[in-house]
């Protein structure tokens, strides 16, 4: 497990775009942490670090934005997913599939026992260190891959 202290937003991105380095297609990234704790802002590191050049906002109405870098990205906000819905009619499942980089904030939204993910971030508020600091945890499967 990793554990960061950020100060400033120009922290989170840095410590995201280090973390993107160890990504590759088809993990599938959970990010923790309660509204304005940064996950979007983390998500938008990841996104850059990968290759997109473009502008990257907050998928929570759409559910999900696209992202075509060196990576695929696909960046999910389950906010607003209804708990009980069902995601795969939605159209989400099938993102999962291997072809890029899943980043999924509110994942606390899926199906119990649905966790296909490889990476757990969890990004918190970290009032006592300032306004701007957040601890960030970054916890990484690291089963060996099976032959
Ligand atoms: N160290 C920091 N890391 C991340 N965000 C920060 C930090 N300091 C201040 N902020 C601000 O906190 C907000 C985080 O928003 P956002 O990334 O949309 O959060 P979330 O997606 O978790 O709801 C932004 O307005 C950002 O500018
Ligand atoms: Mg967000």
């Amino acid at each position: 497990m990793l554990d960061f202290l950020s100060t400033s937003e120009e922290q989170t991105l840095a410590i995201a775009t280090e973390f993107a380095a160890t990504l590759k297609a088809g993990d599938i990234v959970a990010l923790h942490g309660p509204l304005g704790a940064g996950k979007t802002l983390f998500s938008r590191g990841v996104t850059r670090a990968l290759g997109y050049e473009g502008p990257v906002s907050s998928p929570s109405y759409a559910l999900v934005h696209e992202y075509a870098g060196r990576i695929p990205v696909y960046h999910m906000d389950l906010y607003r997913l209804a708990p009980g819905a069902d995601w795969e009619e939605i159209g989400l499942a099938h993102y999962l599939d291997g072809a890029g980089v899943c980043l999924v904030e509110w994942p606390e939204r899926l199906p119990p026992g649905w966790s296909p993910f490889t990476h757990h971030v969890t990004l918190e508020l970290a009032e006592e260190a300032g306004e701007n600091a957040r601890q960030i945890r970054i916890d990484s499967n690291t089963k060996p891959e099976t032959t």
